[in-house]
């Protein structure tokens, strides 16, 4: 069963994380959390892991004990069978890492009135748009994605889940102009892992000697990421996330957007894009 989407404030969203909303009203802040913020697919789970590493001293044991999702409670989290987000937070001690991909619109306020840190990633949208299209084929508390053709229209129009990639990394950006907000770029971490790590070092008011650095870089790549059962989500149930589909660890690289989309498709999106995102002093990587 593949619920349809569900609107919130204008906003679609995956109808199980939709009734979460009602719940998240009665979550706390601390001044001490740091949320991790994403639009989907676009390096959450990799920049939360760096971020647990570095919580324990980047001994790879520790980051072990649970899950990411449990290690790092996902706000708006509920699939059934499954501890909610909401849940395993009464679970979490301080100092917590948080992970959200709900837009400004539905955030819940007390993050911004403890002036929780926030560590931001945007990747590029046309990557962005083909891991979602394989994660909604695999992920199925989706509506089922149909032809990649039809799932890119509905990805530039913002009628996918937590609605526009364009307005996400727009206003994050714009936040942070009056909140405490690291805004990274998936390409940049790829390209450059030691110095995006120890951005998010001085970010969050810790330090590690280099060669913990460099091991917490090697943990957390793609290749050891993706055959770790605490990062890869394959502890989930898997009528909930099918792997044999897609894997949620795909192929994590940059431009694999070039063996998707077409000539007409690149040219239409690229038209799209410049109106969308006109005025607007975010640059990515497109390879
Ligand atoms: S989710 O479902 O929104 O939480 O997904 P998210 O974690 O944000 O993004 C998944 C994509 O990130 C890739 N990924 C990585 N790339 C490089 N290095 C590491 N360590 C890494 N971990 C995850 C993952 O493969 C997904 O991208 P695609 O392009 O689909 O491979």
């Amino acid at each position: 069963y593949r619920p349809p989407l569900e609107y919130v404030e204008g906003i679609p969203l995956i109808k199980y994380f939709a009734e979460t909303l009602g719940p998240l009203k009665s979550f706390h802040a601390w001044p001490d959390d740091v949320l991790i913020s994403t639009y989907p697919r676009s390096g959450t789970t990799w920049v939360s892991e760096i971020l647990d590493q570095i919580y324990q001293g980047g001994d790879p044991k520790k980051c072990q004990r649970a899950p990411i999702f449990i290690r790092v409670p996902f706000l708006e989290f509920k699939i059934p069978g499954c501890p909610t987000g909401v849940e395993t937070l009464e679970d979490t001690p301080a100092p917590r890492l948080l992970k959200t991909h709900l837009p400004l619109a539905l955030l819940p306020q007390t993050l911004l009135d403890q002036k929780v840190k926030v560590v931001y990633v945007a990747r590029n949208a046309k990557d962005v748009a083909v891991s979602y299209y394989h994660f909604y084929r695999m992920a199925k508390v989706h509506p089922d994605p149909g032809t990649w053709d039809s799932f890119l229209e509905e990805f530039m129009a913002g009628k996918v889940s937590y609605g526009s990639w364009y307005q996400h990394v727009r206003e994050w950006r714009e936040l942070s102009r009056t909140h405490p907000v690291l805004y990274l770029f998936y390409e940049d971490i790829q390209e450059n892992p030691k110095k995006e790590i120890q951005k998010i070092l001085e970010f969050v008011g810790r330090s590690l000697p280099e060669e913990t650095v460099e091991d917490i870089i090697r943990h957390t790549s793609f290749r050891e990421m993706k055959e770790n059962p605490a990062t890869n989500y394959s502890t989930l149930p898997s009528a909930a996330l099918d792997h044999s589909i897609s894997a949620f660890m795909r192929k994590g690289t940059t431009g694999d957007w070039k063996s998707t989309f077409t000539v007409a498709q690149n040219e239409r999106f690229d038209a799209d894009y410049a109106k969308r995102m006109a005025g607007c002093n975010l640059h990515f990587r497109w390879e």
